[in-house]
């Protein structure tokens, strides 16, 4: 398993350009599946989770071709319905082609997915609203065994707002008789990325952006193109790895309201942002401050950023807290970063960070993925050698991490080996 070494300590500088959106990207992958044809997505990001869904959709008997970024999906050929354990269980976003098999196919045979890294992640509200829609759902050997053999429109109402039960009913309803309407829709960005390119492939879809979504089913959809949307998170933690770094960076291809939550907070805790001919900078902050934060669901503060705040924190002036109400459990970076020296308590959802004058480096083991990078970022910052280990967390979800981080003037280098 390849590890990162870090020698901490330089203030990162510079001008890169944000890669799509991992989060978007799952879900628009597998929306290719409603119609037979070849989608094209621009803006793919190259990053493990995204090989996994390719992998998954040739298991399903589509055509994949992936050059530079962007990903040509011909669906005209799928011929099997069923996501097997093994790729379920290397990535829950697997669970994403239940929606469009069953509406264009009206079967389809997913693994349960398990718990994960930080608790149970359930998909009840997935399940619920496809019985809703008049879909026979059984669990057969750790298998969801799903039939219909016509989905009927349905007024579903969500009792917590969830992005994978918006995007999996949304894919379901485009093409479902009559209409469905989904209250207390997801409203991340990457939901509204998957509607636009619904759109573009023939389906009628309103209130996309609010939590109130309305799809009138069609007979068919035909194949389209889409620009997968900046990923937020990447150039949060960016952000933020300038900012515990003391150093000044920009960024290209990512728009200030992706980032809002993220942004204002920066500038809380003693950060000056500023945009420019279409540039996105953070400039050297001399003092941060504790600055508390509570995730919530899009537009707030995102969980997958709660892990590297933490860090930020952790070399903060003064006690912050951090708050996360979406995953109550998310908390398994923070023994590493007290390894690192961090001074950091956690009672039921809530961290009470004190900050400290210096982190040291050590050896510390990635998690999952927003825990490992929240170590990268508190190596970057840390006197001496941090070695982060398991980075194959990080490769899920980021795009050559380590090579953007080094061209931003990081020492960090990956070193492939057997450490576990
Ligand atoms: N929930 C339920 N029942 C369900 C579905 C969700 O109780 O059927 C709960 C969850 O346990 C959680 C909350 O609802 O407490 C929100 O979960 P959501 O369904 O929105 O999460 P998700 O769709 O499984 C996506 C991202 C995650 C991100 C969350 C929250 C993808 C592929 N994953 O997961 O991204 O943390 O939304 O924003 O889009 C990451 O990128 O590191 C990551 C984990």
């Amino acid at each position: 398993m390849d590890r990162f070494v870090i020698r901490g300590g330089k203030k990162l500088s510079g001008i890169l350009n944000v890669s799509g959106a991992k989060n978007a990207s799952l879900a628009l992958m597998p929306a290719a599946i409603l119609a037979s044809g070849k989608s094209v997505l621009h803006n793919t990001p190259k990053l493990n989770d995204v090989f996994t869904m390719e992998k998954l959709l040739i298991q399903l008997g589509a055509e994949c071709e992936f050059t530079d970024e962007v990903i040509k999906i011909d669906t005209s050929g799928i011929n099997n319905f069923t996501a097997p354990y093994e790729h379920v269980k290397k990535m829950r976003a697997s669970v994403y082609v239940l929606g469009p098999l069953l509406g264009r196919f009206g079967r389809a045979k997913v693994s349960m997915p398990g718990g994960c890294a930080w608790g149970p992640r359930p998909i009840n509200l997935h399940l619920e609203g496809l019985k809703k829609m008049g879909a026979e759902i059984e669990l057969e050997e750790g298998y969801i065994v799903a039939k219909a053999s016509k989905l009927q429109g349905a007024n579903i109402y969500f009792d917590i707002s969830s992005v994978g039960a918006t995007g999996n009913l949304l894919m379901a309803a485009v093409l479902a008789r009559g209409t469905t309407v989904i209250n207390n829709a997801a409203i991340e960005p990457e939901i509204g990325n998957l509607a636009e390119y619904l759109l573009k492939m023939g389906a009628r879809i309103e209130g996309i952006n609010t939590p109130v979504l309305t799809i009138e089913g069609v007979t068919e959809l035909h194949p389209a193109e889409i620009e997968t949307i900046p990923d937020r998170i990447e150039a949060g933690t960016l952000l933020t790895a300038a900012a515990i770094t003391g150093g000044s960076i920009g960024l290209t291809n990512i728009k200030q309201m992706l980032v809002k939550a993220v942004l204002l907070k920066l500038e809380d805790s003693g950060c000056s942002i500023d945009e420019q001919n279409g540039i996105l900078k953070i400039s050297d902050t001399e003092k941060l401050l504790a600055t508390n934060i509570t995730t919530s669901v899009f537009p707030g503060f995102p969980t997958d950023m709660q892990a590297q705040w933490t860090a930020l924190m952790s070399l903060s002036e003064g006690v912050s807290q951090v708050t996360d109400t979406i995953y109550t459990d998310r908390f398994k970076h923070i023994p590493e970063l007290i390894r690192l020296g961090a001074d950091i308590s956690v009672s039921e959802n809530v961290a009470t960070i004190r900050g400290v004058k210096k982190l040291k480096g050590a050896k510390v083991m990635s998690t999952d993925l927003r825990a490992s990078a929240s170590l990268v970022l508190a190596g970057l910052a840390a006197e001496g050698i941090t070695e982060v280990l398991r980075v194959y967390h990080l490769d899920r979800g980021y795009q050559k991490i380590e090579e953007k981080l080094r061209s931003l003037g990081a020492e960090i280098e990956r070193v492939e080996g057997t450490e576990f």
